[in-house]
Parts: structure tokens; C-alpha cells; sequence
């Protein structure tokens, strides 16, 4: 038996694979088209394992995705690729209409054509996990409950909109074609591979290069953090025993306004590599508010660990320790990334593919 994952080159992706291999001796098709946030570096360690195969290309390419799955005959596929930044989607969504839009609904017809025509047993069994976030529902006031499943959509960012967008045609294709579909909406992950571009590791990498930590607004923006192998023990949770149809949110029960975590990661920063110059907080820089910024964001997991006996492993503490450690024991992978090296990967290790 093999799955399909889609977008296993990106932060949450590339975890995924390694947990996912880990745990299990199932292989592991990743379709990633490396745009700039995927990277084959997080994957050095499956260099020469067989278990792990890897094809660059689009998840917006039909053609390739009937060859992929007519080939592989995957028993799942599960479905990250996407463009994932906020910020990015502002300055540009074109990009976000085109691959969480088009590439989700690429998959899903090609999903669509694959499963229809496998036999009964394989049938019953195929899953298409659609990877999703907690941002479709939308900003909640201080006092309001935490977004359960059943929340209405009010995406606010074309990210969100068109990650909404996506979770709506996935439930389409169930509810019409009767496609077996699960959808997960996590909360935001944090830990190894994150790209520099998100608040965590911007904030480690900028603090150790003694530049500015940039704080939007007033820095009283609530998430909810999620060390990202708990994500993945969660979509190994609701990809093995999730209801068809359902979806299932994610969340560390872990809220907290963004000024604190950055004084948090200074903290462990001054602990773990002091500066001579003085503590990292000094470096906190507030800086114009992104537009239409959503203020707060909180999960209720509660149905996850009803339905599935699914808990988060880390707590923040945990979580925020072995993250911060993790960049400081990996300054290459952080300098090849800043300088773009990381790209070099691709033809150095994988002329082939
Ligand atoms: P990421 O930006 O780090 O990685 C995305 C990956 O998808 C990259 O490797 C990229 O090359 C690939 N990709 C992009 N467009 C593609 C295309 N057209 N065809 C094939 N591959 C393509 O993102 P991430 O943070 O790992 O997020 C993964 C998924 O999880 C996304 O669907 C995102 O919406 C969802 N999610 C993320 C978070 C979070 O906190 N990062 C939280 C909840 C849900
Ligand atoms: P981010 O990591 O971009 O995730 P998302 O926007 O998907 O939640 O940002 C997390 C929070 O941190 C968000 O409220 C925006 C804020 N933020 C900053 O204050 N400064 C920064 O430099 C970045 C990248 C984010």
C-alpha cells in the first residue's frame, strides 16, 4: 500500500512525510512542486530510502496526476500543497486562487476519476484527506467561544478565502459524487522546517541575527499554537478512523496573544544563547498592523478527542523548548535558506526527478 501526499516539500508537509515513515513502513509518494516555501533539505534524511518518492511537479497538472495515481494506485491521498502565508496573499492571491482553488479542485476530479474506477474493497477504503486551517472561521471577540466544526465560514484574508474555498469544494465532491473525503482545520503549527517568513521562526532567526523582531499592530493578536507532530499524530488520527464527510478541527488548547510569544521565545533565547549585547526582548520592534488582521483565533478539539482519543503529546512549554533548540542546532539549514541555496538541493539530489 502506498499514499499520496501532496505538498510534502513545505514545513507541515515535510514533517508529516518524516513522522508519517517513522511510524510505518507504507510508502510515501510526495507530489511538490517546490515553489519557494518547499524544501528537499527537510527530507535529506530519506535520501536513498525507498520508502519515500519523490516527483516534482503541479498539483494544477491534471495529466500528471492521472499518471501519478494510475502508476502508484495510492489507498489515500492526503492534501497539503497549498500557498500558506497571510501576507503573501495580500501583496499577491492570485497564486492562492490559482493552487488552494484550482490545484484542490485538479485533485479532486482527478481523485474523483481514479477512485470510481477501483474495485469494491479498494473503493471502500480510498480516503482523500484535504488538510486545512482554523483561519476559514473567520476572527473571534475575547469572550467568544472557541471555532467549533459546525462554526460558519467567514474567511477574511484571500488565504483564508481561498483555503474556505477549497474545504467547500471537497465537501462537494463528497456530498455529490459521494468522493470518501475527511477535512482536518488545524490551528497554527510551530516546530522544525518552519520557513523564516511566519512569527516563530522569524522571530528566532532575526533575534539570533541581532535584527529587529517586528511586532504587527499592538501585538494583542491571539492564536492558538500547535507543536506540528501533534498535527500530524492528528491526521494519522482522523485519516485511519475519521467519518466520511466530517471534518475534524485541530488545536494545542494553547491561546495566546503574539506579544507574549515573542517575549517567550527571547526568554528561552536569553537562556540558551545570551547575547553579550543584552536581552533579545530589546530588539521587539511594534510595526504597521497588517490589513484587515483577524484578532483572534481559539479551537475547540473537543470532538477529535471524543471521536478519536486524539490529544495534543507537547504542551507550548514543551513545544516552544525543542523548536528554539532545533534552530539553534540547524544555523545551515536557516543560512541556506536566507541565502536560497536550499533550491540548489533540488538539482544536486534529485537530477532525476
Ligand atoms: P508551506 O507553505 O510550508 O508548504 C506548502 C508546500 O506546498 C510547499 O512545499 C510548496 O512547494 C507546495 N506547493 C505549493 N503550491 C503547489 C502546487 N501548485 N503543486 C504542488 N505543490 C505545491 O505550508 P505549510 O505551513 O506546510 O501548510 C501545509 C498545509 O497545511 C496547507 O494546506 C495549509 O493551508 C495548512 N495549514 C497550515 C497551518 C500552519 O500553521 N502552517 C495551519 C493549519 C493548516
Ligand atoms: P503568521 O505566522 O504569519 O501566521 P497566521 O497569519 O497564519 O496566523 O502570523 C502569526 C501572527 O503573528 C499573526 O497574528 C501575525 C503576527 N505576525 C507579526 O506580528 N509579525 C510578523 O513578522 C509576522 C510574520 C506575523
Amino acid at each position: 500500500m502506498t499514499i499520496l501526499v501532496t505538498g510534502g516539500a513545505g514545513f507541515i508537509g515535510s514533517n508529516f512525510v518524516l513522522d508519517w515513515l517513522r511510524q510505518s513502513d507504507e510508502p510515501v509518494v510526495n507530489l511538490d512542486v517546490l515553489t519557494y516555501a518547499g524544501n528537499l533539505e527537510n527530507l535529506a534524511s530519506l535520501d536513498g530510502d525507498a520508502r519515500h518518492i519523490f516527483v516534482k511537479g503541479d498539483i494544477c497538472d491534471r495529466a500528471l496526476i492521472d499518471s501519478l495515481l494510475a502508476t502508484q494506485k495510492p489507498r489515500a491521498i492526503v492534501h497539503f500543497a497549498a500557498e500558506s502565508h497571510v501576507d503573501r496573499s495580500i501583496s499577491g492571491p492570485g497564486a492562492f486562487m490559482k493552487t488552494n482553488v484550482d490545484g484542490t479542485f485538479t485533485l479532486l476530479e482527478a481523485a474523483r476519476a481514479y477512485w470510481g474506477a477501483l474495485e469494491a474493497e479498494a473503493k471502500a477504503a480510498f480516503r482523500f484527506h484535504h488538510v486545512s486551517t482554523d483561519e476559514v472561521y473567520g476572527s473571534l471577540k475575547a469572550d467568544d467561544p472557541p471555532f467549533a466544526e459546525t462554526n460558519p465560514y467567514e474567511p477574511n484574508s484571500p488565504y483564508s478565502a481561498s483555503k474556505a474555498a477549497s474545504d467547500h469544494l471537497v465537501r462537494a465532491w463528497h456530498h455529490t459524487y459521494g468522493l470518501p473525503v475527511v477535512t482536518t482545520n488545524c490551528s497554527n503549527n510551530y516546530g522544525p522546517y518552519h520557513f523564516p517568513e511566519k512569527l516563530i521562526p522569524l522571530m528566532i532567526v532575526n533575534a539570533l541575527a541581532g535584527k529587529p523582531l517586528p511586532v504587527y499592530g499592538d501585538g494583542q493578536q491571539i492564536r492558538d499554537w500547535l507543536y506540528v507532530t501533534d498535527h500530524c499524530s492528528g491526521i494519522r488520527a482522523v485519516l485511519a478512523g475519521g467519518k466520511l464527510g466530517e471534518t475534524y478541527n485541530i488545536g494545542g488548547w494553547n491561546e495566546q496573544a503574539n506579544i507574549d510569544i515573542v517575549r517567550i521565545v527571547c526568554a528561552l533565547l536569553d537562556e540558551l544563547r545570551p547575547d553579550p549585547a543584552g536581552p533579545y526582548a530589546r530588539l521587539i520592534t511594534y510595526v504597521k498592523d497588517r490589513p484587515g488582521h483577524d484578532r483572534r483565533y481559539a479551537i475547540d478539539a473537543r470532538k477529535i478527542e471524543r471521536d478519536l482519543g486524539w490529544r495534543p503529546a507537547e504542551t507550548f512549554e514543551t513545544g516552544i523548548r525543542k523548536t528554539v533548540q532545533w534552530y539553534l542546532d540547524n544555523p545551515e539549514w536557516v543560512a541556506r535558506v536566507q541565502s536560497g541555496a536550499y533550491k540548489d538541493w533540488v538539482s544536486k539530489q534529485y537530477s532525476a526527478a
